[in-house]
């Protein structure tokens, strides 16, 4: 999704800028641009395609100046075109723009009447039209932002410069987000700390409706009523070196071998040594008389919450509802007096899980959430949160992100279960030791990664692909589904293998490949009747058990994917290593963008 960049200072603005925009590429885009003040006035250089494309240009015609600001566009109104990306400008004022402004069209039909021009198909561009008409009617720089912001309907964020001004950025945040940040005699903002953290490390984030005003060295905040405030800095942790995959050829390949790593890290979150037990980060008493829990999310997160219902249902025996948010915030499903509502998230901002956390609050509903990115809108406006240790995840398809979500959702259950006295002792200890094993698990199925090699050169030729699985390994099927069609755009559909039979069954012929998600356990009897009914259809069947499993089934068998042994509870997180790496290597062998994949973005900061 769009990210924005902005910085004033005493050295060369343009290299910076473009470095910033290096560190937002992972949000996903598909044009780029940076302005800056040279000699006083606004000079832009913009590019369709990837921040190569922006890099050439600005060689052959370079910006000059110590301010400036920059922007990667995710396209939402108007096609990836120089015209529409951003920065949009007058001869007065330049902005970039993170968000959809919804009164566009009537605040373009009042500057047209006016007589400005307007040469782009974007909502943005009538913020510096609207900011230059206010210049014209005499307003100062800094009272015509705070003018626009009051007639601005949506969400934004946004970083603006000033012909003339070259000591003046100013930033606003409504709905997207923004951090500022400053070092020595330098100011920052940008749509998050990564991308400041070349430059400084001391970052604070913008409150909703907050705008600030950057000089070098020195940052104001106003909040929504304009009234000056302040806002507490903090000293981020981020890595610096992005450019390093390890020795990997893509973020996700990285970030899928991560997770033993990442695993163990979330778990120590939850898990206190001396206590040998599970806990919640704030022992929060009213957990022990919920009686309903909705979950709520998006994309890959949602999968986590269904994975996760047949843990808070089966073993802390709470009633739970999952949703996607963005039919959840529109649903005004009548919520529980004094209810609870768990929000899952990895970055934090996804504008739907955001808009549905605070209609649930509205609703008098206590608000966990479980986030990756803790300074995020979301956490801040959580009664409980639940970090993942997940570390940063550049790779726009998710996947450690996902495995963290699922093991912090395990511990949740397991707290939650004991706070309700729905587990005796005995099986605490057990499913907190099977908690314990995975990451060794986890490192045993990656170090097999040789094997699905071979499988993905030939899922790559195909143009349907079908993933099936029961109980939890259901989300799994989705999940699975999910990450081929992000990065390999091959359809596949995920299906409950119960429900094979009311539809997907038709899609069925020689040879369609059909991954079963099938660990032996309580349901594996029922899955292995429905791959003999796939297979008996000519399917291509890839299983993916333990040995047990694979030994029942082995005449019907296409490939398999051995697993180790695991018990019931972990299964859904261990089984998501292989559809990873599926996907993955189905990707590589098709030569898409893996980490970037076409038209999605890693954080839908729109509606
Ligand atoms: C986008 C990303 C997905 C992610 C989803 C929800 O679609 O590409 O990877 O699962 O948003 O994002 P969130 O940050 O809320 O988990």
């Amino acid at each position: 999704m769009c990210g924005i960049v902005g910085l004033v200072g005493n050295t060369a603005a343009s290299p910076r800028l473009v470095e910033g925009l290096r560190r937002l590429e992972y949000r996903g885009y598909d044009s780029a641009g940076i302005a800056t003040l040279s000699n006083s006035k606004i000079d832009i250089c913009r590019a369709e395609g990837k921040l190569i494309n922006l890099e050439e240009r600005i060689k052959e015609t370079p910006l000059s100046g110590n301010i400036g600001i920059g922007h990667t566009r995710w396209a939402t109104h108007g096609a990836p075109s120089v015209l529409n990306a951003h920065p949009h400008s007058t001869k007065s004022v330049a902005v970039v723009h993170n968000g959809i402004i919804e009164n566009f069209s009537s605040l373009r039909s009042m500057l047209k009447a006016e007589g400005h021009e307007f040469i782009s198909d974007t909502d943005s561009e009538v913020i510096p039209k609207l900011i230059h008409h206010l210049l014209e009617q005499g307003y100062k720089p800094i009272e015509a932002v705070a003018s626009a912001l009051k007639r601005l309907e949506g969400a934004f964020a946004l970083g603006i410069i000033f012909a003339g001004h070259e000591q003046l950025l100013i930033g606003a945040r409504r709905g997207s987000p923004l951090a500022i940040g400053s070092h020595e005699d330098e100011s920052f903002l940008a749509s998050d700390a990564f991308a400041m953290a070349p430059f400084t490390r001391r970052i604070s984030y913008l409150e909703e409706g907050d705008w600030a005003v950057l000089r070098p060295g020195v940052t104001e905040v106003f909040d929504s009523s304009d009234r000056a405030v302040s806002r507490t800095f903090q000293e981020t942790d981020y890595n610096l070196d992005i450019a390093g995959k390890a020795g990997y050829q893509h973020f996700m390949e990285k970030e899928i071998h991560e997770q033993p790593r990442v695993i163990r890290d979330t778990l120590n979150t939850y898990y206190n040594s001396a206590a040998g037990k599970i806990f919640l980060p704030n022992d929060n008493k009213e957990l022990e008389k919920l009686d309903q829990l909705s979950i709520v999310a998006c994309g890959t997160s949602f999968y986590a919450g269904l994975t996760a219902r047949y843990w808070i249902e089966g073993i802390a025996r709470v009633p739970t509802i999952v949703d996607i948010a963005s039919e959840f915030r529109y649903l005004e499903s009548p919520l529980k007096e004094n209810g609870t509502a768990l929000f899952i998230s990895q970055s934090g901002e996804t504008a739907d899980t955001l808009a549905a956390l605070r209609f649930a609050k509205s609703q008098q509903q206590k608000i966990v959430s479980v986030v990756n990115v803790t300074e995020s809108t979301m956490a801040r406006e959580s009664n409980i949160v639940m970090p993942t240790r997940a570390g940063i995840e550049i790779g726009v398809a998710s996947t450690k992100a996902f495995t963290t979500q699922l093991v912090t959702l395990a511990c949740f259950s397991i707290a939650l279960a004991r706070k309700r006295g729905a587990i005796s002792n005995k099986e605490e200890v057990r499913l907190t030791n099977v908690l314990e094993s995975l990451p060794e698990l986890a490192s045993k199925v990656l170090a097999q990664n040789q094997s699905f090699i071979e499988i993905s050169a030939e899922l790559s030729e195909v143009e349907t692909v079908l993933y099936l699985g029961r109980g939890s390994s259901y989300p799994i099927a989705l999940e699975g589904a999910l990450k081929l069609k992000e990065i390999s755009y091959i359809h596949a559909e995920g299906y409950a293998a119960g429900e094979m039979k009311h539809g997907p069954i038709a899609l069925i012929e020689k040879n369609t490949p059909v991954i079963f998600i099938a660990p032996s356990g309580p349901l594996f009897e029922k899955t292995a009747s429905n791959i003999q009914e796939a297979a008996a259809r000519g399917a291509r069947i890839i299983l993916i058990s333990d040995k047990k499993g694979i030994t029942a089934l082995n005449e019907l068998i296409h490939i398999a994917f051995e697993m180790p042994e695991v018990d019931e509870f972990v299964a859904p997180i261990l089984y998501t290593i292989p559809i990873q790496l599926l996907a993955y290597y189905t990707a590589v062998s098709r030569g898409t963008d893996v980490d970037q994949p076409r038209n999605l973005a890693k954080s839908v900061t729109v509606e």
